[in-house]
């Protein structure tokens, strides 16, 4: 007998304005006088770095709907409401990504929630891999741009308005002044992200196709909040975990405990450079 199979590609559903509102809605009623003016998303490995903060008030991810399940190893999958040197905060801890297949909804609710509470600004944090000779394990990169080969966008669809405009412009995605903040406050390094879908890592070929591009170093995430973040008028920074040497570069194979392991020995500096970034925000 032929097993049967499913005949239709899952698509990237384009994200919906229906499923977004429902989430605000609850986070809303959750907390209904929160007033966050800064996001941060903690990414892969970067769950502890806000320890330095006070957190008024925690909602895991299965309580707001639609964001679902946060599905990567270290992403404790939790909406933290707190507040730091009287910067009020909404801090995701833990991310959506593209690879887990439930398209951009997930990935970029965050953004959506962040702009639905007033919020000016957003930080996203991830781990990468270094491809430029000096992005050595430990080293935190600024995102001074980025290279998006995900092979698609989350404002594919039609053209919803609140989202935007239909072509948002990108010349400069990430804020120069909040870039200047996190270097300020300890970033070892500013350069080029370049973002797969994953979720395996890449290829030795492929990364020395991506230095030849011009990227410094690269992940699996980021980029959809951040094409979303500044087609809503956020202000975006991006900061950069460098956990390994890209494939190829470095001896032997590339681990998810690898790159868990080598945050974690950089959290202290992790810590201090999102504590500084805050006490600097203005
Ligand atoms: N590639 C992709 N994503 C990553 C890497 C890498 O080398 N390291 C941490 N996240």
């Amino acid at each position: 007998m032929i097993r049967s199979v499913s005949r239709t590609l899952a698509p990237m559903q384009a994200i919906s304005q229906i499923l977004f509102d429902e989430a605000v809605s609850a986070v809303k009623s959750a907390w209904p006088s929160a007033a966050p003016k800064l996001g941060i998303i903690l990414g892969s490995g970067w769950g502890g770095a806000i320890e330095d903060f006070s957190v008024k008030s925690s909602l895991s991810y299965e309580k707001i709907p639609n964001f679902g399940k946060a599905g990567a190893p270290g992403h404790a999958g939790r909406l933290l409401h707190a507040a730091h040197n009287g910067v009020e905060l909404f801090i995701f801890q833990g991310r959506r990504h593209v690879y887990e297949g439930e398209g951009w909804t997930p990935v970029v609710l965050p953004v959506w929630l962040l702009k639905q509470f007033g919020a000016q600004a957003v930080l996203l944090t991830n781990a990468s891999g270094g491809i430029r000779d000096d992005l050595n394990p430990g080293a935190l990169m600024a995102i001074e741009d980025h290279i998006n080969l995900l092979g698609g966008n989350p404002l594919t669809g039609a053209h919803n308005p609140a989202f935007g405009e239909r072509f948002p412009d990108q010349t400069e995605v990430y804020d120069r002044d909040l870039r200047r903040l996190l270097m300020d406050g300890g970033a070892d390094a500013s350069g080029i992200y370049i973002a797969t879908p994953g979720p395996s890592f890449e290829t030795p070929a492929e990364i020395r196709a991506f230095r030849a591009l011009g990227a410094d170093a690269v992940g699996m995430s980021t980029v959809p909040e951040a094409i979303f973040a500044n087609a809503l008028g956020l202000r975006v920074a991006g900061l950069s975990c460098v956990c390994n040497r890209a494939a190829g570069l470095g001896d032997g194979k590339l681990t998810a405990e690898e790159v868990i392991l080598a945050a974690d020995a950089a959290m202290p500096r992790m810590r201090a450079v999102i504590r500084e970034f805050v006490e600097r925000f203005i």
